[in-house]
């Protein structure tokens, strides 16, 4: 396992050290990049000396003889050959590069040019942690998958009190580990993730829709990739702009959905169904443009239940997992469905309560299995998606494990 840790500017650049330590004893070795403020507070000889390791300062340097490396594209190799980025202490200014994707020194070319996970631990003077540019930047990156790892409160090197305080070198350790672990936890499955509204016609211009973003499951899309998962993302109509994915399907309507699904089933090892599939389609859509001429009764009828067909149709060994958005009788509606449609889980929305749900950042529900019900408090749609795909890990892991018997 090899990570690469950032050090930048701050009174805490010297805990970088002890975090250093910390990581070797764990068997991680450590490569360390420091940015030019970062060497106002600790000098690279204290890290060089530690991990035993050239640490990284500068963007052109003048590198030694044996170096098989071309200065101008180190970071392109160290950025293909770390297992992670750790950047403790993370100064305001370093979140702001990477938010905005500047690429003005190693270290933030480092971040753009890796696909490893990486972990920030921000340490600031209370202001400027709270600072809205701050925050937003902050969101910007938890959304594109970066794990924060907060600060703590106390007395801060500056005098002042309050928020901003570099975590704990164990916290931040353990937060490191537990992404490592997670960052190869669905290596080797094929999930398959519906994703958006559907769009039925009622004419030429006209549909039948619902609020639905998109944003649920393209969380879970990013989160699964971040994973290790192939991914293949069906979408109804969304604003947003897909993840990486190996293939991206869009598709508008009910009919659409279930033919690119029922296509691709077959090769998925998990199929995540977050769609928010229209119950109903107008049953004579109009060819032509409906003119206003007095009432119009548009006769609707029921769409196929994409998800209770999959169910019927899945293989030993595949999982499929539901999404129920309910208003009322929330978890006995909901296991009627998991039973219902052959699920292994079913998330559940209450989309009855403001602020959450459909369209908005923010998720909260409830994970259930045939054996469990895992409660999820309001949260952003990027954690949730983390939460739903820990919960499959363990239905994978119960699925290989032989059950004893007497
Ligand atoms: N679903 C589907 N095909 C449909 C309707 C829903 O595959 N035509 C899927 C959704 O993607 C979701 C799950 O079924 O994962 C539950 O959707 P929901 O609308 O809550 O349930 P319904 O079965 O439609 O039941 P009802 O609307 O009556 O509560």
């Amino acid at each position: 396992m090899r990570i690469a840790l950032g050090v930048t500017g701050g009174i805490a650049a010297y805990k970088a050290a002890e975090i250093a330590r910390r990581l070797q004893d764990r068997g991680v070795r450590v490569q360390v990049v420091m940015t030019a403020s970062a060497q106002e507070f600790v000098r690279p000889l204290t890290f060089a000396a530690l991990t035993g390791e050239k640490v990284i300062t500068e963007m052109f340097s003048q590198r030694d003889s044996n170096s098989t490396l071309d200065s101008s594209v180190e970071h392109i190799g160290v950025a293909q050959s770390i297992d992670a980025l750790l950047v403790a202490p993370a100064t305001a200014a370093t979140l702001a590069r990477f938010a905005q994707g500047l690429s003005e020194d190693f270290l933030s070319t480092l971040y753009l040019a890796t696909t490893a996970p990486v972990v920030v631990a921000p340490a600031m003077n209370v202001n400027m942690w709270r600072h809205p540019a701050t925050q937003s930047n902050l969101q910007l990156l938890r959304q594109r998958g970066v794990t924060i790892v907060e600060p703590e409160e106390g007395y801060l090197a500056c005098g002042m009190t309050g928020e901003g305080r570099l975590a704990g070198t164990e916290t931040i350790v353990e937060a490191l580990l537990a992404r490592l672990a997670q960052s190869r936890d669905l290596k080797g499955e094929h999930i398959l993730i519906s994703a958006g509204p559907t769009y039925e016609p009622i004419d030429p211009v006209r549909f039948l829709g619902n609020r639905s973003s998109g944003k649920m499951g393209y969380a879970v899309a990013e989160a699964a990739l971040r994973r290790g998962a192939l991914v293949t993302l069906v979408s109804g109509p969304t604003t947003l702009t897909p993840p990486p994915v190996e293939e991206f399907v869009q598709v508008e309507t009910s009919a659409q959905m279930r033919q690119a699904l029922l296509a691709r089933f077959g090769h998925a090892s998990i199929t995540i169904m977050t769609a928010a599939v229209s119950d109903f389609a107008p049953a004579n859509p109009a060819a032509q443009k409906i003119k206003r001429e007095g009432a119009l009764h548009l006769e609707l009828q029921p769409t196929a239940d994409i998800l209770a067909e999959l169910g019927s149709a899945r293989a030993p060994g595949q999982l499929l997992i539901g999404f129920a958005a309910e208003t009322q009788n929330l978890e006995e509606n909901a296991r009627r469905k998991l039973e219902r449609k052959h699920l292994d889980a079913i998330v559940l929305n209450d989309v009855s309560r403001p602020g959450i749900g459909f369209g908005s950042e923010r998720n909260a529900g409830e994970i259930i299995t045939a054996t469990e019900s895992i409660s999820i408090p309001e949260m952003t749609k990027q954690e949730m998606a983390g939460r739903i795909l820990d919960a499959i890990v363990k239905l994978r892991a119960a699925q290989l494990t032989p059950k004893v018997t007497a």
